[in-house]
């Protein structure tokens, strides 16, 4: 079975640290991705930056795009991402124009999907969804478990790639033994670490524990 795929997201509040922990823990992982958080403080340049100290990794813009996809998607296809993340609850036609410029869009999922949704997201060419724990949510003590599982096994069958996220840490992982995840995104797992490059390692090692 493939080796699932790291990926450090940086949701720090400023590009200097960003860069700092990029530096750092970016050449262990496959894929960086440009935060949500970090994207808010520093636009589309945290993208650029990325781009340029990571010329040959995959470069994820987690707008978590709502509305207006084919801008969002060239704005960050223009800065040097790969993949976009548009948000479950995002219409069809959003998701339809923000496709139409960027290949790699992928639906992040948190409260408002469904299978149907699901099916079209499909029928219009999305293979990409992220299964995500909302910070919020863990925070209010929700946890890994079967149900999410099952949940990322059902949306594979349905021919989707899926990355999981959400307060993931190194015992997270093997949960999803024998289960062709996609992607593992972790970030403060990661970053918030003192030494954030033997993280990525650790986890790199833990992937490769169980997808050998
Ligand atoms: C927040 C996100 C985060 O990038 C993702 O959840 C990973 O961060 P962490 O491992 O720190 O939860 O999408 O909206």
């Amino acid at each position: 079975m493939t080796k699932p795929n790291l990926q450090i997201a940086l949701d720090q509040n400023s590009l200097a640290d960003a860069v700092k922990i990029a530096h750092l823990a970016g050449p262990v992982v496959d894929i960086v991705e440009a935060g949500t958080i970090l994207e808010l403080q520093a636009g589309q340049q945290s993208i650029k930056v990325l781009r340029e100290m990571f010329p040959e990794k995959i470069i994820v813009s987690d707008t978590k795009c709502a509305d207006a996809g084919s801008t969002v998607a060239q704005n960050s296809k223009d800065a040097g991402a790969d993949f976009m993340t548009v948000i479950d609850s995002a219409t069809i036609a959003t998701m339809k124009s923000a496709k139409s410029i960027l290949a790699g869009i992928q639906v992040e999922l948190y409260s408002a999907w469904n299978w149907d949704l699901a099916k079209k997201w499909r029928e219009i060419g999305i293979d990409q969804v992220i299964y995500h724990q909302s910070r919020d949510a863990l925070l209010a003590g929700e946890v890994w478990g079967k149900k999410d599982l099952d949940i990322v096994k059902e949306f594979i069958d349905m021919g989707f790639k899926v990355s999981v996220t959400g307060g993931l840490t190194l015992d997270t992982i093997k949960l999803f033994k024998g289960v062709p995840v996609y992607t593992f995104i972790a970030g403060r797992a990661i970053t918030g670490k003192e030494n954030p490059a033997a993280a990525a390692r650790d986890f790199q090692d833990e992937i490769r524990k169980y997808w050998a």
